[in-house]
């Protein structure tokens, strides 16, 4: 596993095409009230763990959350639960903020970065419900070491998370269900509910990477496990 103190490698994009005038201006207002304070290495070099302070109701968290849809819909949906989400993608971030906007939500906060530096600074069993949609799929062989279901973010996912908690995985590849049915039980979690298109979770809402998805004929897999 790395360690805490080093640089890790992220192979993902940070920043896509030009913002629009709006989405700059997302930024500049809104990430600094809503990003968490003391996540990064630069605020936090000792890696202490964070005030728990802004948490109110259950604590969950969204890895990756792309546009931002399933995060601010989850918001709307669940007041009384504070919400995190971790995402390095500038685009992104910013579509999340005007959605956001766009909502009114009050209960969501974000770390505009890579997700292993949150999992660094969160107390133990502090996550109730954490989600992982659509992640990166890294289809060659040599990459796979890469995707998020391996021990360098399963061990300390598995730190943070409460015994009882629930972690929802959506993909549409095949070789990542069968990574991750491979991975996950071993960190500490049972599976509870595998299931295949039409048969998403109840409270669902449909990503901008599945939409994709589904248009280029890839079908989604929806993946239910548990924290022992
Ligand atoms: C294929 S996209 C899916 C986005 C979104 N969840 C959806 O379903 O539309 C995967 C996302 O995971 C993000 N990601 C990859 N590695 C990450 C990491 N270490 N921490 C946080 N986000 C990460 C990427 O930046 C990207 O936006």
């Amino acid at each position: 596993m790395t360690d805490a103190g080093q640089r890790r490698n992220f192979y993902g994009r940070i920043k896509g095409k030009t913002l629009r005038a709006s989405q700059k201006g997302y930024l500049a207002e809104d990430l600094g009230p809503l990003t968490l304070r003391g996540v990064t290495r630069e605020e936090n070099p000792s890696r202490s763990v964070l005030d728990m302070g802004f948490v109110k109701g259950p604590l969950w968290l969204e890895v990756g959350f792309g546009g931002g849809e399933h995060l601010v819909h989850m918001a709307a949906r669940y007041p009384e639960v504070t919400l995190i989400g971790a995402e390095p993608f500038v685009n992104g971030i910013a579509m999340l903020l005007g959605k956001i906007r766009g909502a009114g939500v009050k209960n969501l906060w974000l770390h505009p970065g890579d997700v292993r530096d949150l999992f660094d600074v969160l107390p133990d069993a502090c996550l109730q419900k954490v989600f992982l949609n659509y992640p990166d799929p890294w289809p060659k062989a040599r990459h796979h070491r890469r995707r998020f279901v391996t021990p360098e973010y399963l061990l300390p996912l598995a730190r943070i998370t409460a015994p009882g908690a629930e972690f929802r995985v959506a993909t549409d590849i095949p070789d990542y269900v069968r990574q991750t049915l491979e991975e996950v039980p071993p960190a500490g979690f049972t599976l509870v509910a595998q299931t295949g298109e039409g048969g998403a979770w109840e409270d669902w809402l449909s990503t901008r990477y599945e939409q994709k998805a589904l248009r280029e004929g890839r079908a989604p897999h929806y993946l239910t496990f548990r924290r022992l």
